[in-house]
């Protein structure tokens, strides 16, 4: 808040024991760096750091901070993204597979992988009504 930043790692399914303690431990009397062994690493744009293990990375600048009542709900700009070199496809594009992130489902407090591919966005459904004519 006080710096009008923010960071957001997407960690790979590798990362999600450190990942979830971070979730239930507070950096208020936890030195959650210390106790995961991730790494904070400073951004190149923004003054909030991101975890430098983790494969995707976006800065952010804070534009609205929007007090909900249990929770504060951050608007922010992307002001930079970065991509290790392994979560990114032949094209140079983003690789899902590659990144393997997760989902975290809160109706039964579990993680899961993303499945497998199906289909081209911005494109199947055309695809599909001109099958049933
Ligand atoms: C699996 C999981 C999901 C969570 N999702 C959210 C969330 O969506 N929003 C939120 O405000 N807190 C969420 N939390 C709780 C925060 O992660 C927790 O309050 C935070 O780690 C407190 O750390 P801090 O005091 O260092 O900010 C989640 C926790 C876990 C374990």
């Amino acid at each position: 808040m006080e710096r009008k930043a923010f960071t957001v790692s997407i960690p790979s399914a590798g990362h999600v024991n450190e990942t979830d303690y971070a979730g239930i431990a507070s950096g208020r009397n936890t030195d959650k760096w210390q106790a995961t062994g991730l790494t904070p690493e400073r951004s190149a744009r923004v003054d909030a750091p991101y975890v430098a293990e983790f494969p995707l990375v976006l800065e952010c600048r804070l534009l609205h901070a929007i007090e909900l009542g249990l929770h504060t709900r951050f608007i922010g700009e992307i002001v930079d993204v970065k991509a290790e070199e392994s979560a990114l496809g032949e094209d140079g594009s983003l690789d899902i597979g590659r990144l393997d992130p997760f989902l975290y489902i809160p109706g039964n407090r579990t993680y899961y992988r993303i499945g497998p591919y199906l289909g081209k966005a911005h494109s199947i459904g055309t695809g599909f009504l001109k099958k049933r004519k």
